[in-house]
């Protein structure tokens, strides 16, 4: 699959005709809401895992030098804890544009943190895409981080945004916070 997926998303029709939609945001979306929202809530999705395994190659990397950022990766008895936005449908063609490379959009429950369940979307970069990187140790994730960077910024910011707005919802991420370890003992070599 190509990984400029804007028009693949705006195929997407599954809540045509709401007024309103809750977006789940896992990555940068928990730190970084660069647009209107009617509500901004804690919330969970189970059966999936964040993983710094997508390229980057128009935000904190290159198309010659992709940086990483994360997905979600399918996996049992997973809960992902992030970010959830009640946004109008004209927020998405913005989003979309914004997390077009290789993102889809997926319908998914979330649920808040007060165990109130609802319906809604989340953008997922599936392993298909072209600019899909796939599984590293934290290590070499964080090796690969360290030197990237790209039009929004260097990719260490965006971990280190994560890894701080993570905590700051008082949710551990091991993965995540394991990656933001090993870039620290980098910088202090
Ligand atoms: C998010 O923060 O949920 C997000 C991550 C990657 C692409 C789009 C959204």
């Amino acid at each position: 699959m190509t990984a400029d997926t804007i028009a693949i998303n705006q195929l997407m029709d599954k809540f045509d005709g709401h007024h309103s939609v809750w977006l789940f945001g896992y990555g940068s979306l928990i730190y970084k809401a660069d647009f209107p929202y009617l509500q901004r809530r804690p919330a969970s999705i189970g059966g999936w895992t964040r993983r710094f395994w997508q390229g980057s190659h128009d935000h904190r990397g290159t198309p010659e030098a992709p940086g990483r950022v994360v997905t979600l990766i399918a996996e049992a008895d997973a809960i992902c804890h992030g970010m959830a936005y009640l946004i109008t449908p004209e927020v998405f063609a913005h989003l979309d544009h914004r997390e077009k490379n290789g993102y889809l959009r997926l319908a998914t429950s979330m649920t808040f943190e007060d165990g109130d369940q609802t319906e809604g979307l989340v953008y997922i970069a599936t392993a298909d895409n072209t600019a899909f990187l796939g599984a590293a140790s934290e290590q070499e994730i964080a090796a690969h981080i360290a030197r990237s960077t790209g039009p929004s910024g260097p990719n260490s910011d965006y971990l280190n945004h994560l890894a701080s707005a993570l905590r700051e919802l008082g949710r551990h991420d091991q993965h995540v916070f394991d990656i933001e370890r090993h870039l620290a003992a980098l910088r202090s070599e």
